[in-house]
C-alpha cells in the first residue's frame, strides 16, 4: 500500500501517524503495517465497519456505475459526497439488484418461465435474496445505522425447531424430532462415554490428575451426568413427556426418555450440532424490519436521483482518456453512449461474459472464472401460523433432508400474528437446478407435500400463496452468487482486482464474503478508494 493510497484512505489519521504507518510498511512489510493499524483501531480486515476516510473533491468529475445494487449504491453515494458526478445504469425498474423482497404486486419472470405477480396478504412477505445478517458484518450495519433502517432479531437457529430425516439409516428415519432432543442426548452420551473413559483410568497417559478433576467436573456439569455413576440418562433440556404445571397435576412434570446412543449414531442426526456457529452463522442474527429490501429502498432514497433505470449494457470501451459505454434504454428500444472518467462494473460476472467488452483476453478469461451458484427460495403464505401455535416454534429453521428442501424457515418478524409466510424451501446447485424446472404450481406441490410431512395435517392446509425464485433463471443475474474454486481465487480474482483502463469492478463477487451483501459494500469501498486515488492524481 502506497503512502498515497493510505492518505487518501486514512485522510483523518493525522501526518505522524501515517508517516508511522509508511515507516511501518517500509520496515516491516504489510504484517507490521497490519499490526499498527490494528493497535490504533484501524481495521482494514475483511469486515469494514466504514468506508473508507477520502480526502480531496471529485468535482468536475464523473463515474459510471454499472448496476443498482447494494455495491452500485454504496459507491454512488459514496462518490456523491465527495462531489463526484455520478451515473449508475440499471437494467430494471427498480434497485437494489439482489436485495429483493416480495410482497403484493412483487412481479418476476425467469428466464424461459412463468410470469409470477406475488399476491401475499399486504404485511405479509418473503426475502426471496439476502435474509440474514451477522452482527460482524459491520459494513452493512453501518449503513443500516446510518439510514435508520430499524432492524429485529433474526432467529438463525431454533433448539425446538425440528430436524426431519427420511433417509436417516435406522429407526429414526422418517421420524419428526426436536432439534433439541438430538443436541442433548449427542451431548449426553459423548460426556459419559468420556467420563467413564477418564474415571477408568484409561486415559492417564493423556491428562494430568488435576486436568482430570476439572474435566470431569466440566463433564458433569455440561452434559448432564448423573453426579452417582457419571451416566447420561436425559435431561429436561430435551423436553418433558408431559410438561410441569401447576396444582397437583401435572405437578413436577415426567422425564423424558432419551433416544438411544446406537440410534442416534447410526441416524447421524448429530450432524446437526454445532457446538459454536460459523463465524457467518450465529444463532442470532439481525434483519431489518419489513423486509430485506428496506437497505436497498434507503440506499434508492439517498441515490435514486442519480440512477437511469430500465437501461441495459449494451457495450464497454476503455478508451485513453475516458470510459465509453454503449446502453440501450428498453422502454424506447434507443441506444445511446455515456461517457465518464471512470467505470464501476458491479455486473455480476455471470452476466458480464456476454456484454460486448475491449478487455484483454487475459481478463475475459478471468471474467470466467467464477461459478455462479443455482440457488431456489419460495414463499408460502400460510393462513396460521401453526408452528407457534401448535409447535411453540418461534422463528429458526426446520432441517430437513428432503432433497431440494433443505429447510423450512419459520418468520421471525410478527409473532403470533393472524397468517405468516415462510420459507418452503432453500435449495442450492443440483438440487436447485432440478426443482427450479418444475413449474411454478409443480414447485408449490413439491414444498406443500415435503411440509406436510413434517407438519401433517396443517401445511397444506394452512397454505394460501406461493412466490418462489431461481436465482439462476433470473435474467440480470443468473445465478444467486459466485463460487470461487481455489484456482480461480489464486488466478482469476486478483486479475479481475487490478481491473483493467479506466475500469474497476466491485461486487459480491469481488470479495470474501461472497453471497452476502457486506461482500458487496466492502468490495465497493475499497474500488472507490481506488478510484479516487487514481482520479485525484
Ligand atoms: N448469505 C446467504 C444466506 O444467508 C448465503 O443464506
Amino acid at each position: 500500500m502506497s503512502n498515497q493510497i493510505n492518505s487518501a484512505i486514512y485522510g483523518s489519521a493525522p501526518t505522524t501517524r501515517r508517516d508511522f504507518l509508511a515507516k511501518a510498511m517500509a520496515v516491516g512489510g504489510s504484517g507490521l503495517l497490519l499490526a499498527s493499524m490494528k493497535a490504533w483501531g484501524m481495521d482494514i480486515a475483511s469486515t469494514q465497519s466504514a468506508p473508507p476516510l477520502l480526502s480531496g473533491s471529485g468535482k468536475g468529475k464523473t463515474v459510471l456505475i454499472l448496476g443498482a445494487g447494494i455495491g452500485g449504491m454504496t459507491a454512488a453515494y459514496e462518490l456523491s459526497k465527495l462531489g463526484y458526478t455520478c451515473k449508475v445504469i440499471e437494467a430494471r425498474k427498480f434497485a437494489g439488484g439482489r436485495c429483493q423482497t416480495a410482497r403484493t404486486g412483487t412481479v418476476l419472470e425467469e428466464l424461459g418461465g412463468e410470469k409470477q405477480v406475488c399476491n401475499f396478504d399486504k404485511g405479509q412477505y418473503i426475502n426471496f435474496g439476502p435474509w440474514r445478517i451477522p452482527f460482524n458484518h459491520r459494513s452493512t450495519l453501518h449503513y443500516t445505522s446510518e439510514f435508520e433502517v430499524p432492524l429485529e432479531l433474526f432467529n438463525n437457529d431454533n433448539d425446538a425447531s425440528y430436524v426431519y430425516h427420511e433417509n436417516a439409516p435406522g429407526p429414526l428415519a422418517g421420524k419428526r424430532l426436536r432439534q433439541y432432543e438430538v443436541k442433548a442426548d449427542m451431548r449426553g452420551y459423548v460426556d459419559e462415554l468420556l467420563a467413564k473413559t477418564l474415571k477408568s483410568g484409561m486415559m492417564d497417559q493423556q491428562v494430568t490428575t488435576k486436568d482430570k478433576a476439572l474435566l470431569l467436573d466440566y463433564l458433569s456439569n455440561e452434559g448432564y451426568l448423573s453426579k452417582k455413576d457419571l451416566s447420561y440418562r436425559g435431561t429436561n433440556g430435551r423436553g418433558y413427556k408431559v410438561n410441569p404445571g401447576a396444582g397437583m397435576t401435572p405437578g413436577a412434570g415426567v422425564a423424558s426418555d432419551p433416544l438411544a446412543f446406537g440410534d442416534l449414531l447410526q441416524s447421524k442426526l448429530g450432524h446437526i450440532y454445532h457446538s459454536v456457529h460459523e463465524f457467518i452463522q450465529q444463532a442470532t442474527m439481525l434483519q431489518p424490519i419489513g423486509g430485506m429490501d428496506q437497505i436497498a429502498k434507503a440506499f434508492e432514497k439517498r441515490v435514486g436521483k442519480t440512477i437511469r433505470y430500465n437501461t441495459e449494457v449494451m457495450s464497454l470501451r476503455n478508451l485513453a482518456d475516458k470510459v465509453e459505454v454503449q446502453v440501450k434504454d428498453l422502454a424506447s428500444g434507443k441506444a445511446s453512449v455515456i461517457t465518464a472518467d471512470f467505470c464501476l462494473c458491479t455486473i455480476p460476472l455471470s452476466v458480464l461474459r456476454h456484454v460486448d467488452t475491449d478487455f484483454s483476453e487475459k481478463f475475459k478469461t478471468a471474467i470466467q472464472g467464477a461459478a455462479y451458484a443455482p440457488v431456489g427460495k419460495i414463499g408460502l403464505q400460510m393462513k396460521r401460523r401453526f408452528w407457534e401455535q401448535d409447535d411453540g416454534i418461534y422463528g429458526g429453521h426446520v432441517l430437513t433432508d428432503i432433497k431440494g428442501i433443505n429447510l423450512i424457515s419459520l418468520p421471525s418478524s410478527n409473532w403470533q400474528g393472524k397468517k405468516g409466510t415462510l420459507l418452503g424451501y432453500y435449495n442450492f446447485e443440483a438440487a436447485a437446478a432440478e426443482v427450479s424446472a418444475l413449474s411454478q404450481l409443480e414447485r408449490v406441490e413439491f414444498a406443500l407435500s415435503a411440509g406436510e410431512k413434517i407438519f401433517p395435517g396443517q401445511y397444506r392446509s394452512s397454505f394460501e400463496t406461493a412466490f418462489s425464485v431461481a436465482w439462476h433463471r433470473v435474467k440480470y443475474n443468473l445465478g444467486g452468487w459466485a463460487h470461487w474454486s481455489d484456482e480461480g481465487r489464486a488466478n482469476a480474482y486478483p486479475v479481475l482486482f487490478e481491473g483493467e483502463g479506466r475500469t474497476l469492478l466491485a461486487g459480491e463477487h469481488m470479495s470474501h464474503l461472497t453471497g452476502w451483501q457486506a461482500g458487496a459494500i466492502e468490495s465497493a469501498w475499497q474500488q472507490i478508494a481506488r478510484i479516487h486515488q487514481r482520479l485525484s492524481a
